[in-house]
């Protein structure tokens, strides 16, 4: 429990107003400034009528919203904020207008009070370079909407001192979030470990190998995002993702893993932004996604034959199905009018090929994706329209909807999947975040229902492992090159998910 301190909020806007709603909630005393006069008074107009509405809603007593009422207040100048004992600025992103910012503040605000930037994506430690005192400078980065989203990344710049980190996440997390430190590096946390999603996607695409609906359609689907690369895409704008892929790219020295895809720099000027301009990867009316019609499913003929490769994660099930459907199940794929096989890492074409069968008769199923939720049918260079037809007959004919994708190494979900935990395992590496604290940003912050090491771990870290080496080999591309954190890890049979992490 943390003691009541005051609390200075600087800058009214967005995210001010729900940064101060926040502290106050907590019981501290709160004052925020606008440079726009006017601004900070419409801040706490703002944030009492958002208290106002959960009274009335019967989720706030009235006795708790006045309390809270009662902590709030608009600073008349910056100089009402002196005897705060932390000050968060959400001002305009702006390196030189911050640093001002802080400077004045210096002037202000007592020897010991902490300086914080909820900066999205400067470097904190160059706005703290411009104080007199940058030990007490720290990054505090919330989320928007700020109640709403249960997490904020406190970044420790290059000066800051353990104190003034403790002090940051002792309130933050009195305050009802998850504060969870972070190293000065691109993108923190959250926004570091949420780029494997949108770079692989993307390669999938610009590949050929499936369209953003089918990724969409996998990953939400199959893996259990809220939403696909190219739906959150078009939810945030083009415009603006683009930038931010490149700018972490550009930060991270061209590391190949986030290189950013040349499809979006014709669309950004193209103006397909997304919901906003009404059309983006999706075309949208009355702001509801337009999907393409799910590909026809062919009608089973009678008196075919189905050969599942044995070793096949899903083999039985997939037999069961054959049988359900009424397909012969041969012991021997060159008797059968379909092979089936199920690959971690390697394309169906080689698949097939190091099996000894027939690729024109050959196609994969994704062996991560659990089959009662979607089914991804990988075609090989040259499997035939029959066989085709008849494994997309075959896989739907439970009902279950089904993909259907060109060859590649590691389908879809295996791609992504392996993406985000190397991505992850790098980011521990690098010490940039602890075990817990990557897990629980990633869960909070970007809304995957697993944190990226314990989602490695399902799936089985040999495996992300695998597919990451096989994808390196087919490609000969650097950015599915294998952290060492992972690589060790899985020599030693360890899990990702480190047992501190776990208590
Ligand atoms: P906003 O434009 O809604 O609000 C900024 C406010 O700061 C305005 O009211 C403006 O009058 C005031 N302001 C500008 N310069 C000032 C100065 N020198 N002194 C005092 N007040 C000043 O901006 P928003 O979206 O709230 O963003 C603020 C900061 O938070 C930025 O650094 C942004 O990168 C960061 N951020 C924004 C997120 C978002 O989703 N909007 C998420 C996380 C961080």
């Amino acid at each position: 429990m943390t003691d009541k301190i005051t609390i200075g909020v600087v800058g009214a806007g967005t995210m001010g107003r729900g940064i101060a709603q926040l502290y106050a909630q907590a019981g501290h005393p709160v004052r925020i400034y606008d440079a726009q006069p006017g601004a900070a008074g419409a801040a706490v107009a703002y944030v009492v009528g958002m208290l106002q509405r959960n009274v009335d809603k019967g989720r706030l007593a009235v006795d708790a919203f006045e309390r809270i009422r009662a902590c709030i207040s608009a600073a008349p100048d910056l100089g009402a904020l002196a005897g705060c004992a932390v000050v968060v600025e959400a001002i305009v992103e702006d390196l030189g207008v911050k640093r001002d910012l802080f400077r004045a503040l210096e002037g202000i605000l007592g020897e010991d009070a902490v300086l914080a930037t909820n900066t999205s994506s400067l470097t904190v430690s160059e706005i703290a370079a411009g104080c007199a005192r940058p030990e007490r400078v720290a990054g505090l980065h919330f989320f928007n909407p700020v109640p709403l989203m249960k997490v904020a990344e406190v970044i420790a710049a290059v000066r800051t001192a353990p104190a003034t980190v403790q002090l940051l996440k002792d309130i933050t997390e009195g305050a009802g979030h998850r504060a969870v430190v972070t190293a000065d590096q691109p993108g923190f946390l959250v926004n570091h470990a949420g780029r494997g999603l949108y770079t692989e996607g993307l390669r999938v695409v610009e590949e050929q190998v499936a369209t953003p609906a089918d990724v969409d359609d996998v990953l939400r689907d199959a893996m259990g995002f809220r939403m696909g690369p190219f739906e959150l895409l078009d939810l945030t704008g083009l415009d603006v993702s683009s930038r931010v892929m490149t700018s972490i790219y550009e930060q991270f020295h061209q590391e190949p893993r986030f290189r950013p895809s040349s499809l979006v720099p014709p669309r950004v000027a193209a103006g397909l932004f997304g919901r906003k301009s009404g059309e983006g990867w999706y075309r949208y009316d009355d702001s509801t996604p337009q999907r393409p019609p799910a590909r026809a499913v062919p009608a089973l003929a009678a008196g075919q034959s189905v050969w599942v490769d044995p070793h096949a994660q899903q083999a039985d099930t997939l037999k069961a199905l054959a049988v359900r459907a009424g397909l012969a199940v041969m012991s021997r794929g060159c008797d059968a009018d379909l092979c089936i096989v199920q690959p971690w890492g390697m394309d169906a074409t080689s698949t097939a090929l190091s099996l000894g069968l027939d690729p024109a008769r050959t196609v994969a199923v994704d062996p991560v994706t659990p089959l009662e939720l979607r089914r991804t049918l990988m075609l090989t260079t040259v499997t035939a329209p029959g066989a085709r037809d008849l494994a997309h007959a075959l896989l739907a004919s439970d009902g279950v909807p089904v993909t259907v994708i060109n060859d590649s190494g590691g389908f879809i979900a295996q791609r992504v999947m392996a993406t985000i935990v190397n991505i992850a395992a790098n980011i521990v590496q690098r010490g940039i975040a602890s075990v817990a604290d990557l897990e629980d940003s990633v869960k909070l912050g970007l809304g995957y229902p697993h944190g990226p090491l314990a989602w490695g771990d399902r799936i089985g870290p040999a495996r992300i492992l695998a597919i990451l080496r096989a994808q390196q080999d087919a490609t000969g591309d650097p950015r599915y090159r294998a952290s060492p954190w992972l690589v060790r890890r899985v020599a030693l049979g360890l899990p990702l998910v480190t047992p501190e992490a776990q208590r």
